[in-house]
């Protein structure tokens, strides 16, 4: 099989990708190591940036996002007694956030694929990258049982932290940064009304409690948890009550349960890898970088990749100019590295560290006592919590 862009992964980096390619006439082959039922049984975050359905309308797979998708315009944190509510339309100048699932984001980019007649392969495995450094890659695979080989021109890495891609680039060119948080994310997926129709990110001393939601009959609730603890520990009627526990009274009276349609642990981590590119080679989203979720930053920093990424090979393949290509890593990790650091400061203002001392836990509290104080404070945490710009 020939083509020019070969894509390896069926998240939302690569069909975003592939979909922003072939609108503008250049062929490509997406490599999905499972299932599309497999890859849409995956439940992740759900807050987008404005920036991120722009990219979406392009790609023409915005009709749904747009219609179902909740606009919020604030969110609010609970700390230290209070329910302090952030305004993101005032302190970011008019700014808001859309609440749009991840699983439906993706299925309607599968959607708008198959409405192309786009070539995107399942069940793809062994996938294997070859000669990246010269001009005329490759990448081999199985199928049914069969072995494939796809030749292109360019390889673009959008498989996720575990794929293939980032660990097919020689030993010694890459650096990579990485911080791993003593503590996991338990969240439940319910059909309930939610809580709260914002956000509410709160601190306690038991550990973080986020209350977020789907629409208005499905709620998404996470709890900090230790590593060391298992889903399989968490009965439904154990982390309600958990959960009940580090919410502000009134809130937690109006809490209403139900039975959890999916429950899992998620590590926290921090994690670059530099540069984005190795010859041919270019990687996107999750394969190049991770972050905590608690600044609701991963999906929308794979969506800046994208848009680099789909920009600098369109003028490339109009135009035959090169610069885009040069100089899509030192630009994606310019704004990604932004990323990383509110998603740090977001996560070490919010949470329970084991190790934190008396002192540290006042200094917490002096920062939200700051932050809630100050309009400046406010509208940095705006600005970056409804995404910088591209
Ligand atoms: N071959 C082919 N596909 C692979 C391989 C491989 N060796 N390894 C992984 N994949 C696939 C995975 O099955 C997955 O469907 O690559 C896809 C990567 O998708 P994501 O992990 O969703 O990553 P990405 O598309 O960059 O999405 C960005 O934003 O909210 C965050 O972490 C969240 O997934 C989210 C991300
Ligand atoms: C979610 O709805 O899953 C969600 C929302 C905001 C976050 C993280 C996760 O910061």
């Amino acid at each position: 099989m020939r083509t020019k862009v070969c894509i390896i992964g069926g998240g939302p980096s690569g069909l975003l990708l592939s979909q922003l390619l072939q609108l503008n006439g250049i062929d490509n082959v997406l490599l999905e190591k499972h299932s599309r039922e497999h890859v849409l049984a995956r439940i992740r975050a759900g807050v987008l940036e404005h920036g991120f359905a722009r990219l979406m309308d392009e790609a023409q797979c915005g009709e749904r996002m747009q219609r179902e998708g909740q606009v919020h315009h604030g969110f609010f944190i609970a700390h230290d007694g209070r329910l302090d509510r952030v305004d993101l339309h005032k302190y970011s100048g008019g700014g808001s956030v859309i609440v749009y699932g991840q699983t439906e984001l993706t299925r309607d980019l599968y959607e708008a694929r198959d409405r192309m007649g786009g070539i995107v392969i399942h069940e793809a495995s062994d996938v294997q990258l070859h000669d990246l450094a010269g001009d005329r890659p490759s990448v081999t695979f199985r199928k049914s049982g069969a072995d494939e080989r796809v030749e292109c021109e360019f390889v673009i890495g959008a498989d996720g932290f575990h794929g293939v891609s980032r660990k097919s680039i020689p030993a010694g060119v890459l650096r990579e940064y990485e911080k791993v948080y003593p503590f996991g994310w338990l969240g439940v997926l319910s059909r309930t009304p939610p809580v709260s129709p914002e956000l509410i990110y709160v601190k306690h001393e038991r550990g973080f409690a986020l209350c977020s939601l789907r629409s208005p009959t499905l709620s998404r609730y996470y709890i900090q948890v230790p590593l060391s603890d298992r889903v399989e520990d968490w009965s439904d009627d154990a982390f309600w009550d958990e959960l009940k526990r580090r919410l502000p009274p009134e809130v937690a009276a109006r809490l209403i349960t139900g039975a959890s349609i999916e429950k899992s642990i998620a590590p926290l981590r921090s994690f670059v890898a530099e540069p984005m590119q190795y010859g041919r080679l270019f990687l996107a989203g999750d394969a190049a970088h991770i972050v905590p979720p608690t600044g609701a930053r991963g999906l929308n920093s794979a969506a800046s990749d994208i848009y680099y990424l789909s920009r600098a090979l369109i003028a490339y393949y109009k135009t035959g100019d090169e610069s885009g290509l040069r100089g899509y890593s030192e630009r994606a990790l310019s704004r990604i590295w932004k990323a990383q650091r509110f998603s740090w400061w977001m996560t070490k203002l919010l949470h329970r560290f084991p190790d934190n001392g008396d002192y540290d836990q006042r200094l917490q509290q002096a920062e939200l006592a700051y932050l809630f104080s100050s309009e400046r404070a406010l509208g940095s945490l705006a600005e970056n919590y409804v995404g910088l710009p591209y």
